[in-house]
């Protein structure tokens, strides 16, 4: 497999063409960004980390019949995906209330949700991934019916998956968000599973002590992400005991790891 010229750079990820028109080089980086691309800083190891952990949910995810964009890892920081068409729609779930939504409506942060709440936001930076509708989607041809039916469908079963995964290694799914893309197998169009689902992309608490081992840490400040990541990972069984990772500690916030707008 032949790494190609670079396709896109997104915040978080490369992608680069491959020799094989169907197939594309998926390369995790260290930057974090969040607002936005307000907040900004590079982490040192987190794109080694969600591209571990991506690879191993979405493998699990694979073999649970999800349809996916992974292929293969191919080193710490790569990984071969199929090629698809993004639908360009974040699509949200929430089991617990926090975040924006607790912001928006004034929802009380931890209220725990009878129902899976699915939101959709529009992927455009520009605008700053605005909510949207249905209503927007099919007026404005973002995706069919069809589709977004299919999609709804394939999020609850994604949702309850991951949050018995996480549970079993005593992780809260609070909540996450997802990407899918168009693709044609076998001269069917299909929608699959793409991006990444990662510490990033996902809210995730400890059962216990609710403390933050995502994202979250760097967006409110909290230091120590790649503890953080490093704990999920640790638990899913991709980092080992016996590998030099130190016991997870969450003392006072530092900014260790974090070196600002590199
Ligand atoms: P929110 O509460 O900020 O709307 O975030 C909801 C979930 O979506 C949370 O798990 C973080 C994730 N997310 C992303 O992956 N990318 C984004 O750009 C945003 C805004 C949220």
């Amino acid at each position: 497999m032949k790494k190609g010229k670079k396709l896109y750079e997104g915040k978080a990820k490369i992608i680069f063409a491959t020799n094989q028109k169907d197939l594309v080089i998926q390369h995790f980086k260290d930057d974090a960004t969040a607002f936005n691309n307000q907040k900004k800083s590079n982490i040192e190891g987190k794109g080694v980390l969600n591209n571990r952990i991506s690879e191993h949910i979405l493998t699990n995810l694979s073999d649970v019949g999800v349809k996916n964009h992974f292929v293969k890892r191919l080193n710490m920081r790569e990984q071969l995906i199929k090629f698809v068409e993004i639908i360009p729609i974040e699509f949200i779930v929430r089991n617990i209330a926090t975040g924006s939504l607790t912001k928006r409506l004034g929802i009380e942060d931890g209220t725990v949700l009878e129902n899976p709440l699915i939101e959709y936001c529009l992927k455009n930076d520009d605008l700053g991934d605005p909510l949207i509708s249905k209503e927007h989607i099919f007026a404005f041809d973002w995706a069919t019916t069809k589709e977004i039916e299919k999609i709804n469908k394939s999020l609850y079963r994604i949702n309850d998956f991951m949050s018995g995964m996480f549970r079993g290694v005593g992780i809260k799914l609070v909540d996450f968000k997802v990407e899918f893309g168009r693709i044609k197998i076998n001269g069917k169009n299909e929608i699959i599973l793409a991006d990444e689902i990662s510490p990033d992309t996902c809210r995730l608490w400890d059962n216990k002590t609710e403390k933050k081992l995502d994202k979250d840490r760097f967006r409110n400040n909290l230091g120590n992400l790649i503890q953080g990541y490093k704990e999920v990972a640790r638990r899913l069984g991709i980092l080992h005991e016996q590998s030099n990772i130190r016991p997870i500690k969450f003392t006072k916030p530092t900014e260790v790891n974090i070196k600002k707008n590199r």
